[in-house]
């Protein structure tokens, strides 16, 4: 089976369980609900990470719901199919996950005070776990090698396309009161205070005993235990097994051993090209 991709406002999605209806319908039509919290990153950045980490702590720590609910159930895709059908279904208050670049999220969004948490990840780990993810996931095309990949990345010739857009244009929500920003860095540093923070931002107080619970539950190693969380209940259909898991590696740093120092520096000259207006330092800066 090859994967197959098409172009909706000139961003790339996978065919399988994706259609510009659904694309258009969020744009245009999904109603974002002022008690709504989502969970936005670029693919590879923290996704999963994120999720459980707002699942424990809407349970206070609590670690049944994360071990007995799977996280695309807990907080859906929102722009894939299922994932649509699966939101309008969910009781209100929502915890929704997506992907969608800024330009593409629900226009309702700017009428509500539906709260954003935008996680971002050093770009270079991004596309190695980007990489690898893809020859796991039949939705995305396998790739033929680093050197093609990392200009596919580079030019935005991937799903969602661009890494640099999708951060530059959410991150132009800097300031927003319901907008949060946080690093995979910085969760990696110190998940104790990255968790009081996003408790900070979305008004909810936690005692030290939760807070000790969120934090451990949220491990590498309790989420890559956890099948709920680790993807190893997802349909064949989606994902080849066989080739490799969801929990990979889980560290900061990894593209070191896996891009060459020439493919380093073609990465760094784009990035410099790229980010410099942005005005932001990121921990991998
Ligand atoms: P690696 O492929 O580098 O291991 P996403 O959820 O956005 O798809 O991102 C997946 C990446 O986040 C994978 O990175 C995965 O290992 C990592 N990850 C998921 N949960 C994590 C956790 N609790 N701690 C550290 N990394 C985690």
């Amino acid at each position: 089976m090859t994967a197959e991709y098409f172009t909706y406002e000139g961003v790339l999605f996978p065919c399988m369980n994706f259609s510009s209806e659904t694309l258009s319908y969020m744009e245009n039509e999904f109603q974002v609900q002022d008690n709504d919290i989502f969970n936005i990153t670029y693919p590879k950045s923290g996704t999963t990470w994120m999720l459980e980490i707002l699942s424990l702590i809407r349970c206070e720590g609590d670690p049944g719901w994360v071990r007995s609910v799977p996280n695309w159930e807990r907080a859906p895709w929102v722009e894939s199919q299922s994932g649509l059908e699966a939101a309008l279904k969910y009781p209100p208050p929502r915890l929704l996950t997506s992907h969608l670049p800024v330009q593409l999220f629900p226009k309702s969004l700017q009428r509500s005070k539906a709260k954003i948490i935008y996680t971002l990840r050093s770009p270079k780990d991004v596309l190695v776990s980007l990489y690898h993810f893809s020859y796991i996931m039949h939705i995305f095309k396998s790739p033929s090698s680093m050197d093609t990949f990392l200009e596919d990345f580079l030019s935005g010739n991937v799903p969602y396309s661009s890494w640099f857009d999708h951060v530059t244009g959410w991150m132009g929500l800097r300031g927003n009161e319901n907008f949060f920003s946080i690093t995979y860095e910085e969760l990696q540093q110190d998940l104790s205070g990255s968790v009081r923070r996003i408790c900070r931002f979305l008004g909810k107080e936690l005692s030290e005993e939760q807070l000790a619970a969120v934090v451990e539950n949220a491990s590498f190693q309790s989420m890559k235990g956890n099948k709920m969380s680790n993807f190893s209940q997802m349909s064949d259909e989606y994902m080849d097994h066989q080739k490799g898991e969801l929990m990979r590696k889980g560290i900061c740093g990894d593209w070191r051993n896996h891009l060459s120092e020439v493919q380093s520096q073609r990465f760094d000259t784009v990035y410099q090209e790229r980010m410099q207006r942005l005005g932001v330092t990121f921990p991998w800066d």
